[in-house]
């Protein structure tokens, strides 16, 4: 609904919370890129593809998750400096993790990226937050009309209020999954 936004205590929420989100060793290779201006929000709107840019358009805010290029080096360095677990490691054990950020790079990066989407997706849940995850949008176009530097977008969500008479309104959905035996497992 465009003229319905979130206030700034709703986006605080969210921001805090990506804030705070765990990842793998504590690597925080990430960052959350949120959308506000409706003029660059209609800007990005044009990197989505099929029925996506409208909804851009019409959110509150867009958020765009996004995964640091490189984990390796500076970024690994300064983990080590900040995270407490680290202090008891030795250079060698350093060594190590600075080889597997190496290597593991970008799919490791990108996972932790999705569990914080996860986690903002349930936060939002929590908090009357609208929410609608999208992966349907021009990776390339979408990093170059926010200019991103040392970084890639990974997936976003469009957040604020979903319009009565829009179809995929939660509200009129009736949550649609397979059958519960056929995705978990008891032993
Ligand atoms: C990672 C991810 C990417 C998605 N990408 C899109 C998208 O590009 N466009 C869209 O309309 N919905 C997208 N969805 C929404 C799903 O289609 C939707 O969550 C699914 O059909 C289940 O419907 P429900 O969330 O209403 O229960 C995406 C969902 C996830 C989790």
């Amino acid at each position: 609904m465009p003229q319905k936004k979130l206030s700034s205590d709703q986006i605080k929420i969210l921001t805090d919370s990506f804030h705070l989100c765990p990842s793998s060793l504590n690597v925080q290779g990430w960052k959350l890129v949120v959308i506000e201006n409706p003029e660059f929000k209609n800007w990005a709107a044009s990197a989505f593809l099929d029925t996506n840019p409208q909804r851009v358009k019409d959110a509150s805010h867009l958020l765009v998750f996004c995964r640091k290029t490189s984990l390796f080096g500076d970024h690994m360095n300064r983990i080590f400096a900040t995270t407490d677990i680290f202090k008891k490691f030795d250079a060698k054990v350093k060594g190590f993790i600075q080889l597997f950020a190496l290597i593991g790079g970008k799919k490791w990066a990108s996972n932790q990226v999705y569990l914080a989407f996860g986690f903002i997706l349930a936060v939002c849940a929590e908090n009357e937050t609208g929410s609608l995850p999208m992966e349907g949008f021009n990776w390339g176009r979408l990093d170059k009309i926010l200019g991103l530097n040392g970084f890639k977008s990974v997936a976003t969500i469009a957040v604020g209020f979903a319009h009565e008479k829009d179809s995929t309104n939660p509200s009129k959905l009736k949550i649609s999954r397979l059958p519960l035996e056929y995705v978990i497992e008891i032993r």
